[in-house]
Parts: C-alpha cells; sequence; structure tokens
C-alpha cells in the first residue's frame, strides 16, 4: 500500500473522516456535535472559539481550545475531520524528508495522531510528541500504548526531555502560531536540542511576507539557517491553500533567500 493510503488509513483508523466537500462536512459535523452526549455549554464555547477564528483575521484558536476539544473525542475528531487533507498533505511532506534510523521531536503534535503515523512508518526510529496542551497529550497517551508503538513517546514538559537531542525536530501548524516572544524563546529552546547536522522543519501557512520574514528572522537569530523554502498547494474544504515548508539548519548561507520574490510567485502560481 502507498504511503498516502497509509497515512489515510491511520487516520481514519482513529476516527477522522474524510470529506470532498464542505457542504458535505458542515451536515454531518452538525448532525454528530448534535447527537453527542455534550452539554449545551460545551457545544457554545466550541462553535465560540471557530467563529471567533473565521472572522478575525489575527485571532489564533489558543491553548483553552485545545485542551477543550481534547477532552471530548467528538469534537477533536469533528475539527480534524475538516482538516483532513491538509493533515495528510503535511504528514507526507514530513515522511518524504526523515530517514532512518532517526530521533524527531514533533512540536506541537496535539494528540499526536501524525506522531503516532511517523513511529509506525519508521519502526527504527524514535519519536517524542510535545504539545502545550495537557489535555492533548493525555489523549495522545491514551490512544497509542506502548505495546503497539514502542518507539514512540509524548511530553507535556520541556524540561522532560532531558539530555535528548534529535536529528529532526519538525513543526506543522504550530509555530507560526505562537507570539514572537514565545517562538524566540522555543528556537533557542530547540536549537540546543538538535544533533549537528540535524533539521528543524516547519510546515504551516504563513500569511504574508512580513510575518514570513519575522518568523525566519527568529530562526536566524538563533543561528538556524534556511536550507529550503518550498510552496505546497492544496485544495482544501475551504478552497486553494497554501503552505510553506521551510527547513532550518545550523550551515550558514545555504539559501539566499528572498521572501517577497517568493511570495510573489507563490501568488502567481495561486491565480492560474
Ligand atoms: C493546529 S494544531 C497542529 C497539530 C498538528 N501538528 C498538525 O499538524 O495537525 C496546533 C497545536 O499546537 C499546540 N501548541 C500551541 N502553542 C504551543 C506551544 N507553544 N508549544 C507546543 N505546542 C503548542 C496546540 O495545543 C495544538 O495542539
Amino acid at each position: 500500500m502507498n504511503t498516502r493510503k497509509l497515512l489515510k488509513n491511520h487516520l481514519i483508523k482513529i476516527g477522522f473522516t474524510q470529506f470532498k466537500y464542505n457542504k458535505d462536512y458542515k451536515k454531518w459535523a452538525q448532525e454528530k456535535i448534535k447527537k453527542s452526549n455534550l452539554s449545551k455549554k460545551v457545544i457554545e464555547k466550541y462553535y465560540y472559539y471557530l467563529k471567533q477564528n473565521s472572522i478575525k483575521n489575527k485571532y489564533k484558536l489558543d491553548l483553552n481550545f485545545y485542551n477543550l476539544i481534547a477532552e471530548f473525542d467528538v469534537l477533536y475528531k469533528t475539527l480534524h475531520s475538516f482538516k483532513f487533507k491538509d493533515i495528510v498533505h503535511n504528514g507526507m511532506e514530513i515522511t518524504k524528508e526523515l530517514t532512518e534510523p532517526t530521533k524527531v521531536l514533533d512540536m506541537g503534535c496535539n494528540i499526536g495522531y501524525l506522531t503516532s503515523f511517523y513511529a509506525k512508518y519508521f519502526p527504527r526510529s524514535n519519536f517524542i510528541g510535545y504539545d502545550k496542551s495537557r489535555y492533548s497529550i493525555d489523549e495522545a497517551k491514551k490512544i497509542y500504548s506502548k505495546l503497539e508503538y514502542p518507539n514512540l513517546d509524548f511530553i507535556n514538559d520541556l524540561k522532560k526531555l532531558n539530555n535528548n537531542r534529535f536529528n529532526y525536530i519538525i513543526d506543522t501548524q504550530c509555530l507560526t502560531n505562537v507570539s514572537n516572544r514565545n517562538l524566540r524563546l522555543i528556537v533557542k529552546f530547540i536549537k540546543n536540542k538538535l544533533k549537528p547536522l540535524g533539521k528543524v522543519i516547519s510546515i504551516s501557512n504563513l500569511p504574508n511576507e512580513k510575518e514570513a520574514e519575522k518568523f525566519i528572522e527568529i530562526f536566524y537569530d538563533n543561528k538556524l539557517f534556511l536550507k529550503e523554502i518550498k510552496p505546497l498547494l492544496l485544495i482544501n474544504l475551504n478552497g486553494l491553500q497554501a503552505y510553506t515548508k521551510l527547513i532550518f539548519t545550523e550551515n550558514i548561507g545555504i539559501v539566499d533567500y528572498n521572501v517577497k520574490s517568493y511570495f510573489f510567485e507563490l501568488r502567481k502560481k495561486m491565480l492560474y
């Protein structure tokens, strides 16, 4: 079976559902939540967060939101089903980058649906999923048993990494959502957790050149330099979506990047 199919099956086994059309997803999601035994208060909270996220440009779904959905499987299954295609797309891109045997830290792993896939796919390697949301990590520990995933651990506190160092530190859709102040602390921390020649791979939807420049600058300030910048386009339930894959290493001068021309080319691509 090909890797994409394996990943889709992995997500389906956890309870996520793939949809082709937004209207079908919406109908299914509403029914699923209505039929659940969630309290009115929880449902209202869930929709409140989602509404803020859709109407306010700069609104970021925060820790309270991720703790809330991790507490109720119907909520995380509903939410992540909306992102099914994005998760597969980004997970595939990470899978292509990793080479065995290796040690990987997954930053912002949520309930570990991708981290657990990597662990299954690369049995000779070791994976640690970290998330700030304690409830997400508690849920991850419940879903993926040590028996089935002996090479996979989850932590909610970076201090638990002790002296561990990694060949890859990966980030799908987490680090661009943290404040610049926090990102500085995180990047400083992860720099020291990389093995020599290690890589940071980050995939997220950087919205424009200003945000992208700020993001990349924080890595440069910590002596992590751009090795690759690549657009990843996909059509998800919201239409055409652009992600950016960034790879950072300690080696200086690998890519003479120009964020303005990157976004210029990206916008051109999105028009066709
Ligand atoms: C959009 S989800 C992405 C989940 C997964 N990586 C994926 O690709 O689907 C963002 C996750 O980042 C976590 N997060 C947010 N800020 C964080 C931080 N400072 N450190 C670690 N995790 C964080 C959230 O709790 C949430 O689980």
